[in-house]
Order: structure tokens, then sequence, then C-alpha cells
């Protein structure tokens, strides 16, 4: 988007404010689906960033939703539940009831509970679910691959099940191919065959979220960020030769189409540090790897009324917060730089937009606009963080 448009946004809709360009998102899904071709299947994790789940709906076959509360998110947007995968490490009895009477049929088991709150439930209503059973990478998610075993070792203990195949996800930002997502194809092919021979299990389906890396920061080469995607396809393709492979995904899908707009609200220069204080702030604002401000991510400096000349200085760019934890950037040559003027933090579609500490301090969240071709519209105005930190006492 460019940056004309993103200051007529600015000043239409006002600042702090997300925009998320669904035009430039739905480019890059067609993208990534032809360079993994039609084998290979797509799922969004709605964690990403649920403001895209209305774009998404059209450009992925699955989206992944891992919490009661993204479940009613999709509820309330009227997404197919055919199209749910319910992931989770934490479901309990009423969450996976809640999701089969809300139409979801497809379902991860982290646990050996899962496994059993999923059999009872599907037994209840007397029809079978397919399940993925989520191998653990050594964290609390997914559950050990002894376990895993002893299911599909005893999966005749299990009628209203049906173990579709494996769920795989190990980590985010994972730049080195050779180190992890190619390792991790091969050791999904080895358990696909050591499963075909030593049990006689089928394994018809594999989820795996490769966490593929997207570059933030102004240092990094950003000529083409579908290259990583373009580099693991063949793997991915090779995969999908044993059985049905779908990749799910957020960050690498989403990050791309976002971006932050902040106004300077105030200038000073304290010991001899130029300082623009921002009306937004990290409350917003999460960089994956920022380092508290020391990376600078893309920012398009969009001149307000009173812009200066274009003298450069360096800034330290802070938000709203109280707390001299709120560095966005520590410094920025930037020319001309002053009230009014609008800062674009690029490249924040996926995760800041619910990830930041929103109600610390007890400032405004950001409003959220939806762009395409045909314009632009407000999906959500500000929200008072004041009415929510604060007890109910009268
Ligand atoms: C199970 C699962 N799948 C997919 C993702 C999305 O990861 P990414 O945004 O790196 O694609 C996550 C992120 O935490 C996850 O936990």
């Amino acid at each position: 988007m460019d940056k004309q448009r993103l200051l007529a946004i600015a000043k239409r809709f006002g600042t702090p404010s997300f925009v998320f360009d669904e035009s430039a998102l739905a480019a890059r899904m067609l993208a990534i689906k032809e360079i993994v071709g039609g084998s290979v299947h797509l799922c969004y994790s709605i964690k990403a960033n649920p403001f895209l789940i209305p774009a998404m709906r059209t450009l992925c076959e699955l989206l992944e939703v891992c919490s009661p509360g993204e479940l009613e998110i999709c509820e309330a947007l009227h997404v197919d539940p055919g199209t749910v995968l319910f992931s989770g490490v934490n479901k309990t009895e009423e969450d996976i009831d809640r999701a089969m009477d809300a139409g979801v049929t497809r379902f991860t088991a982290e646990s050996p509970l899962h496994v059993e709150l999923l059999h009872a439930a599907a037994k209840a209503r007397g029809r079978v679910y397919p399940v993925l059973l989520r191998l653990t990478a050594g964290s609390q998610f997914g559950m050990d691959e002894s376990d895993l075993l002893s299911f599909i070792r005893r999966r005749e203990e299990y009628p209203f099940l049906d173990f579709a195949g494996i769920h795989y996800f190990s980590g985010t930002q994972r730049a080195k191919l050779d180190k992890d997502q190619r390792r991790e194809l091969v050791m999904l092919a080895g358990l696909i065959d050591r499963l075909k021979t030593e049990y006689g299990f089928i394994c018809r389906k594999i989820e795996y979220g490769p966490g593929l890396y997207f570059p933030y920061f102004a240092h990094e080469d950003h000529t083409d960020t579908l290259a990583p995607i373009r580099e693991l396809a063949p793997d991915l393709k090779e995969l999908a030769k044993k059985c049905e492979l779908t990749i799910e995904m957020g960050r690498f899908f989403a990050s791309a189409c976002g971006t932050y707009l902040t106004a300077v609200a105030d200038t000073k220069t304290n010991k001899g540090t130029n300082y623009a204080i921002l009306d937004g702030g990290m409350h917003h604002v999460n960089y994956l790897g920022g380092m508290m401000g020391m990376r600078v991510p893309v920012i398009d400096h969009l001149p307000g009324p009173a812009h200066g000349d274009e003298t450069e200085a360096d800034w330290a760019l802070c938000g709203s917060l109280c707390t001299t934890a709120d560095v966005l950037v520590r410094q920025i040559p930037l020319a001309g730089l002053a009230r009014g003027d609008v800062l674009a933090f690029r490249s924040i579609g996926a995760y800041s937009v619910t990830e930041g500490p929103a109600l610390f301090l007890s400032r405004n969240m950001p409003r959220i606009i939806l762009a395409n071709d045909e314009g632009e519209r407000l999906v959500r105005d500000t929200i008072h963080a004041s009415a929510i930190n604060q007890p109910n006492i009268k």
C-alpha cells in the first residue's frame, strides 16, 4: 500500500490504527498456492490475526482454531465449521462439546486426556470424528511419541475416533530449512513408513507447521519474502506423495499485509537524545526478535502539516506508556520529523494486533481497518481499556 493512501487512511480514521490489506494478502496467498501446487493444502492459524478471517476463509482450506474464544470469533463471522481444525493444548470437556455442537468435525489431540475426552464426546453423539494426534517436538505441546504409538496400536479401543494422521509444529521464525524443516519432513516421512510397517496403520493426513521465516527489520533482505516456501516446496511435494499434506501457518502468510499507523504526539531533546513520543506504543507493537527497539523495523515516514525541513537527525521512537520499556526504536535517522507526522510500521500483519499488552496503562486500543482494491472499512473502533481495568464497584 503506498504512502499516500496510508496517510489518507490515517487522516480519515485517526491513529493509532492497524490497516490490513486484504488484496495484498490474497496476492500472497495465491502466490504461495501456486508455489506449493495442488497437492499441498493451506491452513491459516487464526492466532496470527483473527481480523484476517473474512479474507482467509476463501484463501485457505482450513482455519486452525486453538481456544474457545477463537471459536467464538469464527462463529460470530459465520465461518463454515467444517473448515475449522480445533486444536489447543488445553481442551476441556466443555470446549469439546461446544465445538462439536457448533458443527466442528476436525480435532487435534495433544494428550492422552484429549483422546479420552474426544472419544467420550464423539460416542455421546454416536458419530465418528477424525482426529489428528499431535506429536510433541519437546515442549508442553503435543504428546510423546510413545503415547501416540500406543493410541495407534490400540486404535480399535476408540471406535468413535478416526485417527486420520499426525499434527506437528515445532516453532516459528525458523530460517534454517536444512536444520529444521527438511529434517522434520524426513522424520514425518519415516514415521508414516513405520506406522505402516510396524502397526499396519495408514496415515492419511499430515498437518505440518513449518514456521517459515519472515523478515521484519530494515537490515534484512526483503527482495523475495516468498523464497523460503519456494525452497521448501519440493520437499513438501515429496511428502504429499505419501499422504494428504496440509501446511499450517500464521506469520508467513499474514505479516506482509499489515501496517501500523501511529502519529508523533510530542518531540523533545533530553540530554542530547531526540525523542519522538508516539500516540501508539509497545502495547500494540511487537515484532518478534525486535530486542527492545534495538532492531529497526521497516518504517515509512508520512509527513504531517508541521513537517520540518529535510534535515536528518537520529530519533528514539517511544510510545505513550509510562514505562521505560516503551521504546519502539532506539535509534533511527529521520528527516524533518515533527509533531503530527505519521509513522507507518510495515509488515505487522501477524500477531501484534492481539499479542501486545493492550491493557497495560489503560490507554485506548487501536482501531482496525480492512482495506482492499475497493476502499477501506473500519472493522473495529477504538476500545477504552479503562473500562476493562477497573473494579466493578458502584
Ligand atoms: C500449532 C501451531 N500451528 C501454527 C502456528 C503458527 O506459527 P507461525 O505463525 O510461525 O506460522 C503456531 C504458532 O504458535 C502453532 O502453535
